[in-house]
């Protein structure tokens, strides 16, 4: 069984430092360390984890339960117009590759969603991989969130085995946490409809060519050439609302004008609720 909850005590963030590793093989200079996690749950973020009630696939002797994913998220603040509001800035989520599709890594993002809603904070950001299309599928299209900006390079040079060399290269994923669009596609049903103006394609093999040395200049060539493209979109007033897969397996990033209805939800909720 699977238990969703806050991460506590040294040993969980501990957990989490270790399945970092596990997941993203950073080296030290990039690892977050066990005080930041404590540090995130202490000044507003979240340390979620998901526990194995069952002491986790490993071999004994295993803690009484196994952390087997986690999401980790700062405290942040915007601005505009005189005001100032919260939002969370998730930075990790990860599931330990045994446990993955089966629904934790939606689960953990829904844990956060509920956590911060219950704090009445309403917004959630992330930075995604382009050229990650499970990433791409889970945020957009299990968890609707949608993309307007793209920055290249945005960490710099990164030694994740995940990045395979390439230009650290990142969305923004703006998670709108109770709008009409992310409350139907939680609930299974399809958001608004948008006439999709430009599509932008990810080939499968990417994994592949990102994987091999031999290879990589082709993820490169991919990334470079989706880079232009997402660029002059976002700058031309589109936005990722979404993506899908083809029978190969390539992903489809789905582009359209981002909708008046969701910018002014967003206005009139942080009038309503900032200043009650
Ligand atoms: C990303 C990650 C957290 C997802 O966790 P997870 O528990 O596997 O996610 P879920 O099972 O909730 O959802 C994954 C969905 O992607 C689908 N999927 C799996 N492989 C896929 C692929 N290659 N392309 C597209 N979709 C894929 C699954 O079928 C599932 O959708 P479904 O429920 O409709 O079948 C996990 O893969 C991971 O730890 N990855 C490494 C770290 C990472 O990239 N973190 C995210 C940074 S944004």
């Amino acid at each position: 069984m699977i238990e969703f909850r806050p991460c506590e005590g040294f040993d969980e963030f501990e957990a989490c430092v270790q399945l970092q590793i596990e997941t993203w093989g950073y080296d030290e200079s990039e690892l977050i360390p066990r005080r930041t996690f404590l540090l995130a749950q202490k000044i507003g973020g979240q340390v979620l984890g998901a526990f194995d009630t069952d002491g986790g696939s490993n071999s004994a002797p295993e803690p009484r339960q196994a952390l087997v994913g986690f999401a980790m998220s700062l405290p942040g603040i915007k601005t505009g117009s005189g005001k100032a509001w919260p939002y969370l800035h998730s930075h990790m989520l990860a599931v330990r590759e045994g446990y993955r599709n089966r629904g934790l890594g939606v689960r953990l993002k829904q844990e956060q969603r509920l956590e911060a809603i219950s704090r009445r904070i309403f917004h959630m950001e992330w930075t995604f991989d382009p050229l990650e299309i499970k990433n791409a599928f889970l945020n957009i299209h299990k968890l609707g969130a949608i993309v307007r900006d793209y920055r290249p390079d945005f960490y710099g040079v990164s030694s994740s085995r995940l990045q395979g060399g390439l230009p650290t290269d990142r969305l923004i994923a703006e998670w709108e946490l109770t709008s009409p669009r992310v409350e139907s596609i939680l609930d299974g049903r399809p958001a608004a409809e948008h006439v999709i103006e430009e599509r932008i394609l990810v080939p499968a093999a990417i994994y592949q060519w990102k994987a091999s040395s031999a290879s990589r200049d082709r993820a490169l060539a991919v990334q470079l050439e989706n880079r232009k493209k997402f660029q002059e979109a976002f700058s031309r007033g589109l936005a990722v609302v979404g993506f899908s897969l083809d029978a190969e397996g390539n992903g489809i990033f789905e582009l359209a004008p981002h909708g008046q209805a969701e910018q002014v939800f967003k206005s009139q909720e942080r009038e309503k609720i900032y200043e009650n």
